[in-house]
């Protein structure tokens, strides 16, 4: 709405809303933020319908996390699960977070499944570039994942083929988990990287985000924000989102003050 005010508007970020990141540019507005439930806290009984009230209650796109118990010590879904939802009429992107070893092979099942954005750990595959690349052509955004004590070096040489930076605030294998401070600083450091870099990039964060913690984040640097137990274990999903988003909407913009408008 205040859209207007803010300059150098950039291309659309993963095409669903506008420009989450300006090119080359921190302004954004609360709007622009967006919010992806992961379904891990789901209940998978009743998957479709869960997802439906969490989309109904404000949520932008599904966090879809696929564990393989090798890479990470846990087992969960798999492409007829993404095309379940395809199926149920789900339309909104699905953001397919990989945590599986080896990654290429699956990239094209998930594509053909319905996904929207694929990302994976660079340390699960063998060639960074070239999965990166498997992923652009499966139609599909893509994305690198880092773990807490991954550093972003490899980021600098694939930038121009990188939609998501997708940063984990715990270690990928399970829900519910506290938030890992130092997280911050790395945001910081990930979101000058990709400012300097002038690629419309999204920056996502990932575990033991909610309501107490997200404006924080927010100011970090992250626009796109995971969170599955904090939204999926309270009663009410719309509640909680709209929580989220009265806190993203305290979080200053550098260089604007919008409170007298
Ligand atoms: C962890 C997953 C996360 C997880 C987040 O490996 O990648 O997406 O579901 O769960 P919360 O928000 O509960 O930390
Ligand atoms: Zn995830």
């Amino acid at each position: 709405m205040l859209s207007f005010l803010v300059p150098a508007v950039g291309a659309l970020s993963l095409g669903v809303r506008p420009a989450a990141v300006s090119r080359g540019s921190t302004v954004r507005m609360a709007s622009e933020y967006l919010i992806a439930p992961s379904i891990l806290s789901a209940d998978f009984a009743k998957l479709g319908e869960e997802v439906d009230t969490v989309l109904a209650a404000g949520a932008d796109t599904v966090h879809f996390d696929v564990m393989d118990n090798h890479y990470v010590p846990n087992l969960t879904i798999g492409p007829l699960v993404c095309k379940a939802l395809r199926n149920h009429g789900i339309t909104a992107p699905i953001d397919v977070h990989l945590m599986v070893s080896p990654v290429d092979r699956i990239i094209g099942d998930f594509a053909d499944a319905g996904a929207s954005y694929i990302t994976f750990h660079p340390e699960a595959t063998t060639h960074i570039d070239r999965s990166l690349q498997l992923v652009r052509a499966a139609g599909c955004k893509s994305g690198l994942v880092f773990n807490p004590a991954t550093s972003l070096d490899c980021l600098k040489y694939v930038m121009d083929k990188v939609d998501i930076v997708l940063l984990m605030s715990v270690n990928p294998g399970f829900g519910g988990q506290s938030f890992i401070p130092a997280t911050l600083d790395k945001l910081r450091e990930a979101r000058a990287m990709i400012d300097e870099s002038g690629f419309d990039i999204s920056l996502e964060i990932d575990g033991g985000v909610g309501p107490a913690n997200i404006a924080e984040v927010a100011a970090a640097g992250a626009d796109m924000f995971v969170a599955g137990s904090a939204i999926f274990n309270t009663p009410d999903y719309k509640e909680t989102i709209d929580k989220m988003r009265a806190e993203l909407a305290t979080v200053p913009v550098p260089g604007k003050d919008f409170s007298m408008l």
